[in-house]
Formats: structure tokens, sequence, C-alpha cells
């Protein structure tokens, strides 16, 4: 039959993103506009100044996506918007262009949970699909979740208190390096020694499956200021090795239990932290060991991009479960 088009909108942080995916699976276009350049300068995204770039970018974002695509308007079926979660006022932009979009060209829209799409990235390209146990690691979220269909997601576990992302660049903050801090980690650990450091693993207790790098975050932090009131000097490598293979030990022991306890044998990862070397090679490993598979989306699709949120909506457009006019943000909203 006819190809369907469904024209994505992400804004929920600090990308502008507006991607056209082709029956859920074919990325015809996906621009990115980052805005990470101007709030490394704050060290961290400023909500403020995010909402009034993505409301100076949006136009001409969709405009691109549109004219990469070679497509007009005319032949788009619906419109797949994040709503949530993340920043509000930033969300807030997204969601208005998709009901100003939808009304002036008499479209449906579709509400996309932001996580729903970061799974969905593993299934553009016709790469995966479900039943898989998704391994979310980004800015603001860490969770495993089980996912036996398009539509269904169960959450087995999830951060009680900082997400990996976040953790990665409070860490990289306090050692004084760039925002944002994960990948510049991810590049100092692999010159470093992973056991030079010695840093708290948190497991919790055996049978769950949340997370907690607070104290990790901590133990950091001591270690720096220790070694300063000494006076000697840490070997940034070796603590971005140490601090990187403390999160991956326990990233990686999570996962292999959830697959464990699920019997699901296909991983797939999701989020800006899967792009991640260090986590990528130790996952892998261990996949290979307890015989189970691992799926890493490309690194342009870990981080947030709109073509997951095209992708994510086209099983919804398949059911006919549209959003109304009356469609909002919403800054924390569950999977
Ligand atoms: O998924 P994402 O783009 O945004 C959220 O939805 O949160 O994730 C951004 C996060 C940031 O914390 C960034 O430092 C981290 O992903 N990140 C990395 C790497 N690349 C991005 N963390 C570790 N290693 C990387 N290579
Ligand atoms: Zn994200």
């Amino acid at each position: 039959g006819q190809p369907c088009y469904i024209l994505g909108i992400e804004s929920s942080c600090d990308e502008t993103s507006v991607a056209i995916v082709e029956n859920g699976r074919r990325i015809v276009s996906n621009v990115i506009s980052s805005q990470a350049d101007i709030h490394k300068q704050f060290g961290g995204v400023v909500p403020e100044v995010a909402s009034r770039r993505h409301v100076e970018r949006i136009t001409q974002v969709v405009e691109m996506a549109l004219q990469q695509a070679n497509l007009t308007m005319e032949r788009i079926a619906a419109i797949g918007v994040t709503y949530g979660p993340g920043l509000v006022g930033a969300l807030l932009v997204g969601v208005s262009a998709a009901k100003s979009l939808a009304y002036a060209h008499d479209l449906p829209v579709i509400a996309v949970h932001h996580i729903a799409g970061h799974i969905y990235s593993n299934f553009l390209e016709n790469k995966k699909h479900p039943p898989v146990l998704a391994l979310i690691v980004s800015g603001g979220h860490t969770e495993i979740v089980y996912m036996p269909d398009l539509y269904t997601y169960e959450c087995l576990g999830r951060t009680r208190d900082d997400a990996v992302g976040e953790a990665f660049d409070k860490v990289a903050r306090t050692m004084g390096l760039e925002y944002p801090g994960g990948p510049v980690i991810d590049r100092l650990a692999q010159k470093g020694n992973p056991e030079a450091v010695p840093l708290p693993r948190a497991f919790l207790a055996d049978d769950s499956f949340d997370f907690s790098f607070s104290g990790l975050k901590s133990a950091v932090i001591n270690v720096l200021h220790n070694g300063k009131q000494r006076g000697e000097s840490i070997s940034q490598e070796d603590l971005a090795a140490s601090f990187q293979a403390a999160v991956t030990d326990v990233l990686v022991e999570k996962t292999a239990k959830a697959v464990l306890r699920t019997g699901v044998r296909q991983v797939v990862v999701a989020g800006g932290v899967a792009a991640n070397q260090g986590l990528r090679a130790s996952l892998g490993k261990r996949a290979q060991l307890d015989g189970f598979e691992v799926y890493f989306p490309p690194v342009a699709l870990c981080t947030d991009n709109a073509a997951m949120i095209a992708g994510a909506a086209y099983p919804l457009y398949q059911k006919g479960q549209f959003a109304d006019l009356s469609l909002n943000a919403v800054a924390n909203i569950r999977l």
C-alpha cells in the first residue's frame, strides 16, 4: 500500500529535532538542532534558555525535515510529539508546534512518551522488535523495562536518586570538565586504569532492579576533595575509568539479572549513555558469557532525536490512539 509518513517532533530538553519516518521503520529525515554549545557556558541546561531557543528554531527545523525528505505536509499522515517527561517549557514548544501543524493540515496528533521514544530507537531501520528488555540510560532516566509487545511497558526497576547521565555530568563538573560530561569521561576512561580508585557499587537488595548513583557521585567528590587536601594529584584518566567501571558494573549486573528473571534474551539499550564505549564493551562481553543478545542503536540515535518519536508514534497511529487539541506537556509522567 501507500507509505505512511509520520512527522515527529522532540523538544524535551536541549535538542530541537524534527524527523520523518516511513511505516514506523525507515528514517527519511532526522534533523537535530542541538543547543549544547549555548548551555556549555552555564555548565548545564538552563530551562528558560532552552525554551526560548526551541521557539527560535522549531519552524525552520520542521521545514528542513520536510525538505530533506523531499516531502510536503500533504504527504504526512500524522504528527507524533514528545509530551513528557522533560522540561515543561521546552516540551510545550514541541506540543504547540504539533498542535498548530495538525490544525492547519487537518492531521491527527499522537502523544509520545519520551522513554518510549528512546526504546523505539532500537526498532528503527528494521533492527529489533519486542519482546525485549530495555535498559534506558539517559540524562534524566535510568530504568529497566520489559516490553512484551509494542504497547506494553513493565518497569522492573528505576533509579531512586540520580540518573546515570546525570551522575556522569555531575562527576565531570567536579572534575572541571566541560558539559555534557558523559562523552568527556568516556574519552578519558579509555586511557585510564579502572582499578586505580576504589569506588562503591550500589547493588541495593538482591532482588531489586532499582538503581542508586548518588553515593557513587559523593564518593568521587570525596576522593577529589581529600586528594586536594593532601596535595596529591589524581590522574583524571584513572578517576574517569574507575567511575565509569563502577557505573557499568551495576548496569551490567542488573541487566543480566533481569534476563535471568524474565527469560527474555534480547536486550536493547537506549538513551544518551548508550553511547558509552565502556558500557558497550562490558555489556557486550556479559551477553556473550551469559548467552543473551544485546543491541545498541547507532550513536546518533542514542541521544535525543525526533526519529525515535516518529517511530514510536506509528503503533499508536495504527491503533488510532490520537490526542486531541487539549494535549498538554507533562514534566513528570511514568511510562
Ligand atoms: O538521552 P539524552 O540525550 O537526554 C536525556 O533524555 O536525558 O542523554 C544525555 C545524557 C547526558 O547526561 C550525557 O552526558 C550522556 O547522555 N552521554 C554520555 C555519553 N554520551 C552522552 N554518557 C556517557 N558516555 C557517553 N559517551
Ligand atoms: Zn532523552
